[in-house]
């Protein structure tokens, strides 16, 4: 199917969205969703993928094989606001799941979650990764997928980055407020792109403790290995191959997979202005991020 033309911005309810995550919003907001759903929050470009299919794995690696082996992991875990004309609708697919529990992932800022993941208590994880690697990574998946503004030039990006201009908004206001929800809604494990890179089997451990699930050594040992940055590259159901409007010949979706890509491309300049701008914004008690995993 020819893509459809780039998407204009738009202020919905106070963030810049496009009609490709709101057209949908109505049965969005209304959304039914069941104690048992587990949600995972992210702003884009932190992360998302890689804890999606680790929590695929956890709950799903042993008992459906058939499935790990023949479905996309965007049909498995349906990303609840997506609704591009010609394919399924995000919250059409998170409906039909039959499995229990149903993984759903989201963009949405916290304010804009719909109230019945909250009215049940659903366990919610929020991926939140340092803002360089952020906009780096944003900055190519733009190049390549076509439901996002086009980018222009690097630096009109990264400013329009750190102004909030983009697509879910500010970074900073998506992890402090989801940050902030945490303080008062026991049900959410906020983890870190930078801490998973660092060492994946001490978060998969917590996010076990979290989710109530114990694995045996082996299969934490085959989890680790399958979640591997080059594993999830080289494997179809996770490196969206076919997924639509992604042109992965202008930039793969599994990039780099690192902390720290943002040296090759920030100036000093830029870095400084970055690292002063986020300084003020980030004040969050607890709240840190790592630009290094040394
Ligand atoms: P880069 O563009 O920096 O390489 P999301 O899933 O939220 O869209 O995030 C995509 C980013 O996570 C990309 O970052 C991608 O390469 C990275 N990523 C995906 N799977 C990963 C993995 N298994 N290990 C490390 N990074 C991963």
């Amino acid at each position: 199917m020819e893509a459809p033309p780039r998407p204009e911005l738009f202020d919905f309810h106070g963030v810049p969205m496009t009609k490709f995550f709101t057209d949908n919003w109505e049965n969005v907001k209304t959304f039914k969703a069941k104690p048992d759903d587990i949600v995972i929050a992210t702003y884009p470009k932190s992360g998302t993928t890689w804890v999606c299919y680790l929590l695929d794995r956890l709950f799903f690696g042993k008992t459906k094989p058939e499935i790990e082996t023949s479905l996309p992991l965007y049909m498995r875990v349906p990303f609840l606001e997506l609704c591009i004309p010609g394919y399924p609708k995000g919250k059409d697919l998170a409906d039909q799941l039959t499995i229990t529990p149903r993984l759903i992932k989201t963009h949405l800022p916290v304010q804009l979650v719909p109230e019945t993941f909250w009215e049940n208590n659903c366990k919610t994880v929020y991926v939140a990764r340092n803002p360089k690697d952020v906009a780096v990574s944003f900055f190519h998946f733009s190049r390549m997928n076509s439901i996002h503004p086009s980018p222009g030039d690097w630096d009109g990006f990264l400013q329009r980055f750190m102004e909030g201009k983009l697509t879910y908004g500010a970074w900073h206001q998506h992890v402090v407020g989801w940050w902030e929800k945490k303080q008062t809604y026991p049900n959410l494990h906020y983890i870190f792109y930078e801490d998973l890179t660092e060492n994946v089997g001490r978060e998969i451990d917590k996010l076990c403790t979290f989710l109530g699930l114990s694995v045996s050594a082996e299969e934490k040992e085959s989890i680790m290995t399958a979640v591997q940055f080059e594993n999830m590259r080289d494997n179809k159901l996770t490196n969206f191959t076919n997924a639509p409007l992604m042109n992965l010949k202008v930039s793969p979706f599994m990039r780099k997979g690192k902390v720290g890509d943002w040296r090759n491309h920030f100036t000093a300049s830029q870095s400084e202005r970055c690292d002063e701008h986020y300084k003020q914004l980030i004040r969050s008690p607890g709240l840190r991020f790592r630009t290094e995993v040394i």
